[in-house]
C-alpha cells in the first residue's frame, strides 16, 4: 500500500473529484479527513471508507473561514495524531462574462477557491513540518492554462492557484514539504453536469467541448485521483512545483481547422 501509516485531509471530498480521491487513499492505507461544507455529503463519504474497512473522519466546515481550515487540520492531529497529506478540492464554478460579475461574487469564488487553499495550507504546514514533511495538492483547472470563454473570475482563481502552487514549494521544499497542482480538464461529476446543465444550450455546448478532446471522453474522478495518489506518495519524493496537466490531450494542440 502506498500511503500505509499516512494521514491525509481533503477538502470537498464529499463529492466528485474529492470524494474518488479520499476513497483512494483510505484503500491505499491513509486515515483520511473528509472535509466539506456540505456535512451529509462529508458523511457518505466517510461511511463508504468505513465499509471498506478503512479509516476516515469527516468534519464539515467552509474552506473561506480561516477558522473552519484551522479546525479541518486540528481533526487531523486530534484524532489521527498527526497530517501527512493535504489535498485542496474544495472549490466553485462560475460561469459568468466580465460585464456581469460583481462584488458578492469575486469575494465567493475568490474566497473558495484561492483562500480556501491558502488558509488550509497555512494551518498544516506546522503540523507536515512536525511530522518530518509531507504533500500539498492543490486542484487548479486547464483553463488557468488556456482560458475558456465567460467565466474570468473561475479562470483567474484557478491561475492564482497554479502560480501559489510555485510560490509555496520554493518557501517549504526545506521542510521536505512538496506541494504540486493538478489540472483537469471537464471531469465526469456534479460540478461538470450541473454546468452543463444550467447553460440553455448545454448540449451542443458539451458536445463542442468533447470534441476538442483528442482521446473523446471526459475525464473520470479516478484519472484525477489516480494522479494525486502519485503525488501523495513517494514515487514523487522529487516532484515539487510541479503543475500535472490531466486533460485527455486537451493542450496538447488543436485539431486541424
Ligand atoms: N469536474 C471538473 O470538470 C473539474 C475540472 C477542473 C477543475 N475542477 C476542480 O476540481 C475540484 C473539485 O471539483 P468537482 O468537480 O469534484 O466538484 P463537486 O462540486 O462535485 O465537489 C466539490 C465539493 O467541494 C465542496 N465545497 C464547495 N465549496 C466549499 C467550501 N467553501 N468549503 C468546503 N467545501 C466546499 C462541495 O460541497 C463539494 O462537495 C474543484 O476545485 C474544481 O474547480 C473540476
Amino acid at each position: 500500500m502506498l500511503l500505509a501509516g499516512r494521514v491525509g485531509l481533503i477538502s470537498g471530498a464529499g463529492s466528485g473529484l474529492g470524494r474518488s480521491t479520499a476513497l483512494l487513499f483510505a484503500q491505499e492505507g491513509a486515515a483520511v479527513v473528509v472535509a466539506d461544507i456540505a456535512e451529509d455529503r462529508g458523511l457518505e463519504t466517510v461511511s463508504m471508507i468505513r465499509e471498506n474497512g478503512n479509516r476516515a473522519v469527516a468534519v464539515s466546515g467552509d474552506v473561506s473561514r480561516e477558522r473552519d481550515t484551522q479546525q479541518m487540520v486540528a481533526m487531523a492531529i486530534t484524532t489521527f495524531g498527526r497530517l501527512d497529506i493535504l489535498a485542496n478540492y474544495a472549490g466553485i464554478s462560475h460561469d459568468v462574462p466580465l460585464t456581469e460579475i460583481n462584488d458578492e461574487a469575486f469575494y465567493r469564488v475568490m474566497d473558495t477557491n484561492l483562500k480556501g487553499v491558502l488558509f488550509l495550507a497555512k494551518h498544516a504546514i506546522p503540523k507536515m513540518v512536525a511530522s518530518g514533511g509531507g504533500s500539498i495538492i492543490n486542484i487548479g483547472s486547464a483553463v488557468a492554462l488556456r482560458a475558456r470563454q465567460n467565466m474570468p473570475l473561475y479562470v483567474a482563481s484557478k491561475g492564482a492557484v497554479v502560480a501559489v502552487t510555485r510560490s509555496m514549494a520554493l518557501d517549504y521544499a526545506a521542510d521536505n514539504i512538496r506541494v504540486n497542482c493538478i489540472c483537469p480538464t471537464a471531469t465526469e461529476t456534479p460540478m461538470i453536469r450541473a454546468r452543463y446543465a444550467s447553460m440553455r444550450d448545454g448540449e451542443k455546448v458539451f458536445q463542442d467541448n468533447l470534441a476538442t478532446i483528442p482521446m473523446g471522453r471526459l475525464g473520470r474522478p479516478e484519472d484525477i485521483a489516480n494522479v494525486a495518489l502519485f503525488l501523495a506518495c513517494d514515487l514523487s519524493a522529487y516532484v515539487t512545483g510541479h503543475t500535472l496537466i490531466v486533460d485527455g490531450g486537451s493542450l496538447a494542440g488543436t485539431k486541424a481547422l
